[in-house]
């Protein structure tokens, strides 16, 4: 691992704060299949919401209230969520219960959502590209909806922090087990002085455990340069045959250009990938473990199961 020194003086760096989140949320859920077939995955609840409102939250908790959202073919429930319902909600201030009421309405007021269906699912770097008109020259947010974070571990606040800094694009690594890389996109990094965040010197999408240039692996949030829209644009079809917002990034880690330079914020906190069946399980025990409500009892019958030796 090298050491750069020359990400604080990015003196080229366009800084704007960032205010835009693009959610790719058109991909077709096959892990979770079949409840996947014909509603989608980011409508799975964990406890009582929607994996999709969780992220709409978080990026409404780091100061992003406008919102594109990627959708696709059987994706109609997700506008349907974050839409009022007014049947129910005078069903709800009839019966004089509020804090349903009130769980309804925050859904419908919590952002300004605008939805674009992506066409084909030509893979997350055409998703993310179809953004392009919405943000414009900024530099904006990305967060894949099926993938959560704890809310009570920051991390989209300090890579908009770190963009800033650098004037490149960040991404969010978790270190993870050797034998897991082949899921993710793969990171080589160096460290930057002085600085928490690393510098990303090569991405490697998906590679096997041998090929593997770290155990960091990417995952569902970037904060991200404009420049990324036309490098995507001359992004052939990757791995799997789809183009791949990882190569995209490979390009910008390797530009001096404006926009150029890709960081990376190490993620130490909780993060789940609600389309991995495992992974939405240990969201849902986590959550309603924690909760006032369900918590208590929940624990109790917890250790029962688990001493119970199943
Ligand atoms: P995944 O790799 O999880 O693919 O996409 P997927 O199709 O959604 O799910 P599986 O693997 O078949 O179960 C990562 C993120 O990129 C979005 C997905 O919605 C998800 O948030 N995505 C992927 C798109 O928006 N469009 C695509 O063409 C592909």
């Amino acid at each position: 691992m090298r050491t750069d020194s020359s990400a604080n003086t990015a003196s080229s760096a366009t800084k704007h704060s960032v205010r835009k989140a693009v959610i790719p949320a058109a991909g077709l859920g096959t892990r979770f299949i079949p409840a996947t077939k014909a509603m989608p995955k980011e409508m799975l609840p964990v406890v009582d919401k929607p994996a999709i409102q969780y992220v709409v939250e978080e990026a409404v908790r780091a100061g992003l209230e406008n919102v594109l959202m990627i959708t696709g073919r059987n994706k109609r429930p997700l506008e349907d969520h974050f839409d009022g319902v007014p049947l129910l909600e005078q069903t709800l201030e009839k019966k004089g219960d509020h804090e349903r009421l009130a769980d309804v309405r925050r859904a419908s007021e919590l952002a300004d959502i605008h939805y674009l269906r992506q066409g084909d699912a030509k893979g997350l770097g055409h998703a993310v590209l179809r953004g392009k008109l919405y943000v414009g020259g900024e530099p904006f947010a990305v967060l894949l909806g099926d993938d959560l974070i704890d809310e009570q571990d920051e991390l989209l606040s300090r890579m908009i922090e770190v963009q800033a800094a650098t004037g490149g694009s960040v991404v969010a690594l978790i270190e993870v087990d050797p034998s897991e890389v082949s899921s993710y996109g793969c990171a080589d990094i160096q460290a930057v002085e002085g600085e928490d965040y690393v510098k990303i010197n090569e991405l490697v999408e998906k590679p096997q455990p041998a090929d593997a240039p770290s155990n960091l692996a990417i995952i569902g949030r970037y904060v991200l340069h404009p420049a990324v829209f036309d490098v995507l644009e001359e992004t052939g079809p990757g791995r799997g045959g789809e183009i791949q917002l990882t190569d995209a990034l490979q390009t910008l880690a390797n530009s001096d250009a404006e926009g150029g330079g890709v960081y990376g914020v190490v993620f130490r906190g909780n993060r789940y990938d609600t389309g991995d069946k495992l992974s939405y399980l240990k969201a849902v025990v986590k959550l309603a473990s924690e909760r006032d409500d369900l918590g208590p009892d929940l624990r109790a019958w917890l250790k029962d199961f688990v001493q119970s030796g199943v």
